[in-house]
């Protein structure tokens, strides 16, 4: 089910489609239930329907089922009949998810359904035991604990509030029972909408035998999105489990509840994650590495012994042994080989940096190849737009090149060369040459004296 509005989210963004860990909702718990293998998945959509279509694409086995207005859960199964009974033969079970539960496990709904089998109930409801219940459907058992049936925060007695067995949204049903039930659920209720919950008291009464498996406690896995503060609650939790996974792999992480790291990030052992430091998408860091505090990095690749501090790192190859930062903005298809060192207020982009060269202060690199063993001098500035096109600068290996000179690309400077400071270099430069361009010194010996003197 993922045709709710999402009222609660505030947003424009259809609830399931907000991201924990870098990854929608929805997709979140649809990979938890593919990962169980069923004979079909059909998602029920309604609110934003385009966009969850475009964000989930056509994975193989999925049907589109459309809940044209939003009344409720029950309704959202009810917009579901014919789907159930096109692949759901008389005897055959349907597990029902809320598309806004991100942290269940696959094992965890395996065992379910195994004991839903086992115990060959009608309906089975996945229930946990939460110390602050509220907004959540309260389990009311017998004396017997048997369920009875689900009531709803709204439409609870103050008896039924005090329950702390939760709904958590999941539930196993005989597909010909949820297809009886459907039909008489009725929208009498506090919200007048079609609670799907209420099929559990409707089967019960009509002596069908109902059960419930409740989850061990403490366990965060049923947690529904329902608000941002969930959305929080939610990112925490699965943060957690990935910072774990890290450090139990020999990854040293100093604070994990200031520190993002992405479910596809690659960290190898005895490296050092610094506070303030968020790591995303496709990045892989090797050993040896000290990162942050206050790194952000991004699709990249670290090789061992690299060094970002406080940098913006996207797209980019950082070789073994570099050094990026404090202050570093490192972007897209940047290579900086190893030993070069990238310091303070220096962006790079687009370009490769030789092995141990040196870009330490304020510059800018764009469109540039710096051979090995450069020096890049304080303010040194690659021209590479002309307002049109972006051109190439070369720079070759062990030349060096002063501080705050201008290179106007496309310009090729040799190698071992040295461009002295101040220079706007428009030319070509031969290897082994001094290129100077700028305006000559003038002195005019004590020009200030007789200034002085007229007054
Ligand atoms: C629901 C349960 C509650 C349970 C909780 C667990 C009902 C009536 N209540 O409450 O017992 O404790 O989940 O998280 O089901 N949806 C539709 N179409 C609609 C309405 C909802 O597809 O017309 C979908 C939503 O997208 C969502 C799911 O159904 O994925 C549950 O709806 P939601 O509004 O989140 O219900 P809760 O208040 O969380
Ligand atoms: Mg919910």
């Amino acid at each position: 089910m993922a045709a709710g509005e999402g009222t609660r989210m505030k947003s424009l963004t259809p609830k399931v489609l907000h991201k924990v860990s870098e990854v929608p909702i929805l997709i979140r718990v649809l990979k938890t239930a593919q990962a169980l293998h069923p004979k079909s998945v059909g998602v029920i959509i309604g609110s934003g329907a385009k966009e969850v279509q475009a964000a989930v694409g056509d994975a193989k086995g999925l049907e589109w089922i459309f809940q044209k207005e939003r009344k409720g859960s029950g309704h959202a199964v009810k917009s579901a009949s014919a789907w159930i009974r096109k692949h759901a033969a008389k005897s055959s079970d349907l597990m029902i998810l809320c598309g806004d539960t991100p942290l269940l496990k696959a094992e965890t709904l395996r065992a379910f359904r195994e004991a839903h089998l086992t115990a060959g109930n009608a309906a089975t409801v996945l229930s946990a035991k939460m110390d602050n219940p509220f907004g959540y459907g309260r389990i009311v058992k017998d004396d017997l604990g048997r369920v009875k049936k689900i009531v709803e925060e709204k439409d609870a007695s103050s008896a039924e509030k005090n329950i702390h067995e939760v709904n958590s949204g999941v539930y196993c049903f005989r597909a010909e029972k949820i297809l009886e039930a459907l039909p008489r659920i009725k929208n009498e209720n506090a919200k007048k909408e079609y609670y799907l919950t209420d099929a559990i008291e409707i089967l019960d009464k009509g002596g069908d035998r109902v059960g419930s498996v409740v989850m061990r406690p403490g366990s965060l896995e049923t947690v529904g999105v329902n608000s941002r503060v969930e959305l929080a609650a939610a990112e925490a939790q699965v943060q957690k489990e990935i910072s774990e996974r890290h450090m139990l792999e020999g990854v040293t992480i100093l604070n994990p509840g200031f520190t993002f790291i992405g479910p596809e990030v690659k960290i190898g052992k005895d490296t050092v994650i610094l506070p303030g430091t968020m790591i995303s998408g496709k990045t892989v860091i090797g050993e040896n590495c000290k990162i942050g505090p206050n790194a952000y990095i991004e699709d990249s690749t670290i090789a061992n012994g690299a060094e970002i501090r406080a940098s913006f790192v996207y797209g980019a190859t950082i070789d073994e042994s570099v050094k990026i930062g404090p202050f570093s903005h490192i972007r897209q298809g940047t290579h900086v080989k190893a030993g070069a060192r990238v310091g303070n207020f220096s962006e790079v982009k687009k370009s490769v940096i030789g092995k141990g060269s040196k870009v330490s202060h304020l510059s800018y690199i764009g469109d540039c190849e710096v051979g090995d063993e450069v020096n890049v001098g304080a303010g040194v500035i690659t021209c590479n737009y002309d307002g049109v096109n972006k051109h190439k600068t070369v720079i070759g290996k062990k030349t060096f090149v002063g501080s705050n000179v201008n290179l106007v690309a496309p310009v090729v400077v040799g190698e071992e060369s040295v461009i002295g400071a101040g220079s706007t270099i428009t030319e070509d430069v031969a290897s082994h040459s001094l290129a100077l361009a700028r305006p000559y010194q003038i002195v005019k010996k004590d020009w200030v004296k007789k200034k002085k003197g007229k007054n």
